[in-house]
């Protein structure tokens, strides 16, 4: 049981509506009058605010996730997380430790993938990076044993995070498994969680302001 308190009923938490549109409103988004999109994207905007909610939602969710493992996946994230803070590590790699493999609570095969774009908009590159690619850093601990190339994490040689991501999976992703680990629980972590998910969200990067587009 946790004693952290998620916002919303059900998953996913939702903000409540409280502001109507009165105005005409096209039924196609091209039709869609200035004033209409400006009440939509202040809508976004609140909704943005129960980020936090959903990640704690999910993350509370893969306790119930055991996949045959000696520790249940919210307690391998915790044991993540409290290994990279012990190691001093900064808010953001701390708080993607934490979410590192949230993405299998839809789907273990392309988790990593699903992870980190979901923490993409509010966490530094090097983070971002180090959740995209740690399976194939992991690798080196467990795909020789399924018939794989081992290695795979040398395509990423040359980037500039990693020994950050080799790190991650040598060093706490590889050790995480141990049920008899000191980890800190959720509540420790959930500030950080509320502190990075309420960042104001990055836009993808090749969307250009309207005047530099052209
Ligand atoms: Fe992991």
């Amino acid at each position: 049981m946790t004693s952290i308190q998620i916002r919303g009923t059900g998953f996913p938490p939702v903000a409540p509506e409280i502001e109507t549109f009165d105005g005409a409103k096209a039924p196609w988004m091209s039709g869609f009058s200035e004033a209409y999109q400006t009440f939509l994207q202040r809508q976004v905007d609140r909704d943005v605010e129960y980020v936090p909610d959903r990640i704690l939602a999910l993350l509370v969710a893969s306790a119930e996730l055991v996949q045959g493992m000696q520790v249940t996946q919210l307690e391998h994230g915790l044991e993540t997380a409290t290994m990279a803070e012990r190691a001093g590590m900064d808010i953001d790699i701390v708080v993607a430790a934490l979410c590192h493999d949230m993405g299998k609570v839809i789907s273990t095969p392309n988790h990593s993938a699903i992870a980190a774009e979901m923490i993409k908009p509010f966490v530094s590159d090097d983070a971002y990076w180090m959740v995209k690619v740690h399976q194939d850093f992991e690798g080196i601990h467990y795909l020789g044993k399924i018939g794989v190339d081992p290695m795979v994490r040398l395509q990423h040689r040359d980037h500039p995070a990693y020994e950050l991501a080799e790190r991650f999976a040598d060093e706490w992703d590889e050790k995480a498994f141990d049920p008899d680990y000191d980890m800190l629980p959720l509540e420790h972590f959930e500030p950080m969680v509320r502190e990075v998910f309420s960042r104001r969200a990055k836009r993808p990067e090749h969307w250009k302001p309207l005047a530099a587009a052209h």
